[in-house]
């Protein structure tokens, strides 16, 4: 019988669950994702009258471009909700989020370029955005990739690659909040500390989510059923 602390994959091989502060930091991203799809969506529908300057002008510059940023940010969101059906299911369910969240990760990718053009954090955020989103998307493609040729345990290793990746999104939030939180000593505009923030949100995930993956490959092989 599998205990908590194991899932089966497709295969029907069990595999080690996450540790505790792994379960923390992923849901801790899906909520911030959420919070922050929420925020755009109100001040697109509401645009605050008395937000503080800088927030104000960051609304503007979505604003200007409403569409791409609603083509962006509400696959954006249901891929955040289905992620978790991904990474915690059960060999029983059902195939659903798995047609859904190549689609779904497909438009954030190509919207997320898109969105790139208006970057305010200029180049250096482009430049993060155009290497994490490729790795990202090549992830995503390798993963269906082994998923046509019924290769499980590689498929899985690749969705996990891509949705922590994704999910370096919502790790750029705290560390934005901390640039914020810090200019008036420090001066930096939103343009000078986006692209900062998103080098590092991005690579934070990447970096864990190897980590992670190449620690579980030190263990002994799990049983099959
Ligand atoms: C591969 C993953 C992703 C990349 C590379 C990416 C990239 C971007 C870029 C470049 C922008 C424009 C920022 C600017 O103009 O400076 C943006 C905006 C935005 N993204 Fe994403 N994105 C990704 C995934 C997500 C996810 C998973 C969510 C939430 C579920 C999300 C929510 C938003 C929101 C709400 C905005 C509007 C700006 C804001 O309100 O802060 N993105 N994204």
């Amino acid at each position: 019988m599998d205990t908590q602390m194991n899932i089966r994959d497709a295969a029907g091989s069990k595999e080690q669950a996450p540790s505790l502060w792994l379960r923390i930091g992923f849901w801790g991203c899906i909520v911030i994702s959420v919070a922050v799809v929420l925020r755009r969506l109100s001040a697109l529908a509401f645009p605050p009258r008395s937000a503080p300057l800088q927030l104000a002008t960051l609304d503007a510059v979505f604003a200007s471009h409403a569409t791409l940023t609603l083509a962006h940010i509400l696959p954006a969101l249901a891929f955040v909700l289905v992620a978790p059906c991904i990474v915690f299911r059960k060999p029983t369910d059902a195939a659903w989020p798995n047609r859904l969240i190549f689609p779904l990760g497909g438009i954030v990718g190509l919207t997320a370029y898109a969105m790139s053009v208006y970057s305010v954090g200029g180049w250096v955020e482009r430049s993060a955005v155009l290497l994490f989103n490729t790795l990202f998307l090549v992830s995503l493609f390798c993963a269906y990739w082994y998923g046509r040729r019924g290769e499980y345990r590689l498929k899985r290793r690749w969705m996990l690659r891509a949705i922590a990746i994704l999910l370096g999104i919502a790790t750029t939030r705290p560390v934005m909040g901390i640039f914020f939180a810090t200019s008036p000593l420090t001066h930096l505009e939103p343009s000078q500390f986006f692209g900062i923030a998103f080098w590092i949100g991005f690579s934070i995930n990447t970096l864990v989510i190897e980590l992670w993956l190449r620690s579980r490959d030190r263990q002994p092989p799990s049983e099959s059923s």
